[in-house]
């Protein structure tokens, strides 16, 4: 599994943007990295597929440092995709078929088998209906959904979520809530970055909190958001589940459905 080891980043004329980074994919499978903006979670992503080199420390992969050549970072990326926070930085070509299909044709896939898996992840993200058109004519959230779509068509081990609900509407929020449950059922690693505290507390069992680049707490959903001042430092909100335990003396609830069960039957009494 993907671990760091001490990853500190610099940009070239820039300050640093990770220091002595720690952490490991095994702890949880859906992982949590949350931070105001400018915190380093991009920087940390790109350390992890590769893209960016750390200064000191290292990257690992299955406990072993991950290399720079060309060969290895084409099988790093086999098993390790991520989707982009801008899907525009994600989508090369102007139709939805083949922008999906475009990193299974270069990874070398023939076609037969392009095929099945792009219609797959297609339809699993809910973008057939729009399959046809032209990629610049589609809103951002059609397009964020493409660019699912071609990273689930890898079928890779570990998928890097940078920002995935940022700019979505309420009802696209949800539908990639629950495409990201669907793919942690079918045991592929998750990995968000997100400062959308209530996302990240119902869906992350684990969670790195990153402050100017540094991990200021790691632990369960719990143990991060009931922690004091944790979140404050960071410059994040509580999820409001959270604030409804604090604010009112409700038991912690992960899920809206479970708090109004819960007070269903307190009425019930
Ligand atoms: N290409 C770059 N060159 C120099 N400095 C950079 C570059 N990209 C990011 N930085 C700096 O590195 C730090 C971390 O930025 P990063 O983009 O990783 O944060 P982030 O947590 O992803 O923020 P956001 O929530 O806004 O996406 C910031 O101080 C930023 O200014
Ligand atoms: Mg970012």
């Amino acid at each position: 599994m993907l671990a760091t080891n001490e990853l500190t980043f610099q940009y070239d004329e820039g300050s640093i943007a990770l220091k002595n980074i720690d952490i490991d994919l095994k702890k949880g499978s859906i992982i949590g990295i949350i931070g105001v903006n400018g915190s380093g979670k991009s920087t940390l992503f790109m350390n992890l597929i590769g893209v960016l080199r750390p200064t000191k420390g290292t990257v690992l992969y299955h406990n072993e440092p991950i290399k720079y050549d060309k060969k290895s970072l084409r099988e790093l990326r086999k098993k390790v995709s991520i989707v982009f926070q801008d899907p525009d930085k994600q989508i090369f070509y102007s139709k939805v078929y083949e922008d999906a299909a475009f990193a299974l044709r270069n990874l070398g896939f023939d076609e037969d088998e392009v095929k099945k898996r792009v219609n797959q992840s297609l339809e699993s993200v809910g973008a057939l209906e729009f399959s046809n058109k032209p990629v610049h004519f589609l809103s951002h959230g059609q397009k964020k959904r493409v660019a699912i779509a071609g990273v689930l068509a890898l079928q890779s081990e570990v998928i890097l979520f940078d920002e995935p609900t940022a700019g979505l509407d309420p009802k696209s929020v949800r539908a990639i809530e629950e495409i990201i449950k669907a793919i942690s059922l079918e045991k592929a690693k998750v990995v968000i970055s997100s400062h959308d505290m209530d996302l990240i507390y119902q869906l992350c069992d684990y969670i790195y909190v990153l402050d100017k680049g540094c991990i200021i707490c790691e632990g369960s959903a719990e143990q991060i958001f009931t922690k004091d001042n944790i979140i404050t430092k960071a410059g994040l909100t509580e999820p409001w589940l959270v604030k409804v335990h604090k604010n009112m003396g409700f038991p912690l609830f992960k899920s809206e459905e479970e708090l109004y069960d819960y007070y269903n039957e307190l009425k019930r009494h």
